[in-house]
C-alpha cells in the first residue's frame, strides 16, 4: 500500500465522470417529482446517524461512476491497510492507527493491530486506565493541589490537534460535565502564543485549585512550551512560598509521545500520559490528548465517546460500498470538487453545542488533504483539499447564507441536527407554548429545502412582486446539501460524527493519492519564525537577511511599539 498511487484521472471511471459532468444539468425538483424512491434510496444509516443524500447533486449514473472510481483507485485496499497498521503515512514512514485508539480491550487476537511486534491495543488500554484513574482522582477531590485544595479548574495547554478536539468536545458535551457547587470542575484552554490568550484564560483563577495539562504530541511546539512556562511562572508566583518542585508535581501533568522531553520540562514521569507516533495530531482527541475531557465528563462517558468512534470505524471497515456513508460522502465531495468546480464545503451544525465543530474539521480536513503532491512525490494533477468552513445554524443564516442561496459559487453544505435538544426550553407567547427546539429544527429543514428546490420567477411573480425586483428574489435551487440527523448529542454520537469526517477525509485523500497523515506545509513558517524573531528584537544581522516587505513591517513595529 505504499506503492505508487493510482492516478485517478487515468481511470475509466474518471473519464465517465468527466463525460457525465459535461452534460450535467441538475434538477432536484424534477428528480424528486419523477423518482418516488429517491429519498429512500439515498438515505443511509451509520451507527446512530441518519444521513440523507437525496438533496445532493447525485443521479444514479454519477453514483455508479463514483463507486467505480473508488474501486479502480483501490480505496478499500488502502483502508484495510490503514486498519492493519501498515505504514501508509509514507513521508513520515509511520503506520496510521488512530482507529486502534478505540478498539475494545477484548478485541480478538486476529483483529489486534501490532506495530513492530507490539500489541497496540494493550498499550492503548494501559494508558487509558491511567488517564481514567487520574480523571477519577481529580473529579473525586482525591488529587489535591500543593496546599491541599481540591482542583476546581483544569487548563489544557496545547495547540492544533492538541487543542481543537478537546475544546470542541468539551463544548459539545457540556451537559455531561461535572458541575456541582461542591465538586464542579471547569476546563479552560490556552493555545495561542498571543500572550492575551494565557493572560485572559488565567484571569480570575486561583493557582491553589488549578491544574495544568500540557498537551503536545512532540513536546517541541513553540506555542505550547512558551505557554506552559508562562503558566508555571504564574503558578509559582501565585502560590508564594511553596516547594516549586512539589508545586509543579501537583499542578502539572503532561500528554505527549516524547516522554523524555516531558521529564526535561520538570514534569514527573508518573504524571505523564503517553501516546504514539502512529496517531496524527489531528486524529488524537480520543488518545490521552483527551485527558481534560476525561476529567470533565468522567471515564464512563469518555468510554462511550470511544465506543461511538469504534461504531463508525466498523461501519467504514465493513459496510458494502453502496451503503458505506463515509465512503459515499467522500466520493460526493470528489464529484463536487473535481467535476462540478466546488472550492469550499460548508458544515452547518444546527446544534449550538457543536459551535467549534467546523473549526475542528478545518484542521482535520485541510491539514490532511491540503496538498499538491501525492505520497510518491508526483503532482496531484487535479484539485484537492477543498476549504471547509462553517458556523452553527441559525447564526449562519443571518450572516453568510445569502451567498449559499444566491451567490455564483457552488457550495455543498452538510447540515447536522439532533432530534432531541440538549436543553429543552419552551417559549410562551400569546397564550401559546412553543417548543423552541422545533422552531430551530424548522430552520434546519427549511434551509435545505430552499437550497434544493429554490423559487422560480413565476412563483415570485405570483406573490405580487414588482417585475423589476423579480430577478433579485429568485432562488435557483439545485444547491446541494447533506442532512445528518441523530437522536441526541451523546458522547457516542459525537464520536460517530468525528469518525465519519475522519473517514470521508481518508476517502478523498485515497482518491487523490495524497498522504493525508503528514503536514509538511506547516514547517516553513515555523522555521522562518525562528529566523525573524531576532530581527524583531533588534538583531541587525537577522534584519538584513529579511526581504524588503518584512523589513518594512518590522520598521513599522519598532516605530509604534511602546516600551
Ligand atoms: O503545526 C501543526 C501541528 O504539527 C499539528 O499537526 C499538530 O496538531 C499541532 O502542530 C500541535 O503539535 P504538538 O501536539 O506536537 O504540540
Amino acid at each position: 500500500m505504499t506503492d505508487a498511487p493510482v492516478d485517478p484521472t487515468s481511470t475509466a471511471a474518471w473519464s465517465d465522470l468527466t463525460a457525465l459532468a459535461a452534460g450535467f444539468e441538475p434538477d432536484l425538483r424534477r428528480w424528486f417529482e419523477e423518482d418516488a424512491g429517491r429519498v429512500e434510496r439515498l438515505t443511509f444509516t451509520a451507527g446512530d446517524l441518519h444521513v440523507d443524500l437525496s438533496k445532493s447533486l447525485l443521479e444514479e449514473p454519477v453514483l455508479v461512476a463514483l463507486l467505480a472510481l473508488a474501486e479502480q483507485v483501490g480505496v478499500a485496499e488502502r483502508r484495510d491497510a490503514m486498519f492493519r497498521g501498515e505504514r501508509i503515512n509514507v513521508t513520515e514512514d509511520r503506520p496510521v492507527l488512530h482507529t486502534a485508539l478505540r478498539l475494545p480491550a477484548d478485541t480478538a487476537p486476529g483483529e489486534r493491530p501490532s506495530v513492530d511486534g507490539q500489541d497496540v491495543v494493550a498499550d492503548v488500554h494501559d494508558v487509558l486506565r491511567r488517564v481514567y484513574d487520574f480523571a477519577d482522582r481529580v473529579r473525586s477531590g482525591a488529587w489535591t493541589g500543593v496546599t491541599g485544595m481540591r482542583i476546581r479548574t483544569v487548563v489544557n495547554i496545547g495547540i492544533g490537534g492538541s487543542d481543537l478536539g478537546p475544546v470542541m468536545a468539551y463544548e459539545a458535551l457540556a451537559p455531561y460535565r461535572q458541575d456541582g457547587p461542591e465538586d464542579g470542575i471547569d476546563c479552560r484552554f490556552i493555545s495561542n502564543i498571543d500572550p492575551t490568550d494565557a493572560a485572559t484564560t488565567l484571569a480570575g483563577l486561583d493557582p491553589a485549585s488549578t491544574l495544568f495539562i500540557v498537551s503536545s504530541k512532540t513536546f517541541g511546539t513553540l506555542e505550547t512550551l512558551t505557554n506552559a512556562r508562562l503558566c508555571k511562572a504564574w503558578l509559582l508566583d501565585g502560590l508564594g512560598s511553596v516547594d516549586p518542585e512539589e508545586a509543579v508535581r501537583k499542578h502539572f501533568v503532561a500528554v505527549s509521545t516524547a516522554l523524555d522531553k516531558v521529564a526535561d520540562f520538570g514534569i514527573d514521569p508518573d504524571n505523564a500520559f503517553g501516546f504514539w507516533d502512529w496517531v496524527g495530531g489531528r486524529y488524537s482527541m480520543d488518545s490521552a490528548i483527551g485527558t481534560s475531557l476525561a476529567v470533565a465528563i468522567g471515564p464512563e462517558r469518555f468510554a462511550e465517546l470511544l465506543a461511538g468512534f469504534h461504531t463508525m470505524d466498523e461501519h467504514f471497515r465493513t459496510a458494502e460500498p453502496a451503503r458505506n456513508v463515509p465512503l459515499l460522502m467522500g466520493l460526493l465531495n470528489i464529484w463536487y470538487t473535481n467535476f462540478l468546480g466546488a472550492q469550499t464545503h460548508a458544515v452547518l451544525p444546527y446544534a449550538q453545542l457543536l459551535h467549534r465543530f467546523p473549526a475542528y474539521l478545518q484542521q482535520l480536513t485541510m491539514e490532511s488533504n491540503g496538498k499538491g503532491v501525492r505520497w510518491d512525490g508526483s503532482p496531484v494533477g487535479t484539485d484537492s483539499g477543498e476549504v471547509f468552513w462553517g458556523e452553527p445554524g441559525t447564526n449562519g443564516q443571518h450572516a453568510f447564507y445569502q451567498l449559499i442561496h444566491q451567490g455564483t459559487r457552488l457550495i455543498p453544505a452538510d447540515f447536522i441536527a439532533l432530534a432531541n435538544p440538549s436543553y429543552p426550553l419552551r417559549d410562551e407567547q400569546d397564550g401559546q407554548s412553543v417548543d423552541v427546539h422545533e422552531l430551530f429544527l424548522a430552520n434546519f429543514l427549511a434551509q435545505t429545502r430552499a437550497l434544493a428546490f429554490g423559487k422560480t420567477a413565476d412563483e415570485v411573480r405570483a406573490e405580487g412582486t414588482a417585475e423589476a425586483v423579480v430577478p433579485a428574489r429568485v432562488f435557483t435551487g439545485n444547491r446541494p446539501t447533506t442532512s445528518i440527523i441523530a437522536p441526541e448529542l451523546t458522547p457516542s454520537v459525537l464520536g460517530q460524527l468525528v469518525a465519519l469526517y475522519e473517514h470521508l477525509t481518508f476517502t478523498q485523500g485515497a482518491i487523490w493519492g495524497i498522504d493525508s497523515f503528514d503536514q509538511w506545509g506547516v514547517e516553513l513558517g515555523k522555521q522562518l519564525a525562528q529566523q525573524v524573531g531576532p530581527a524583531i528584537s533588534g538583531d541587525a544581522e537577522a534584519l538584513a537577511e529579511q526581504d524588503p516587505s518584512t523589513q518594512a513591517l518590522i520598521a513599522y513595529y519598532q516605530e509604534h511599539r511602546r516600551r
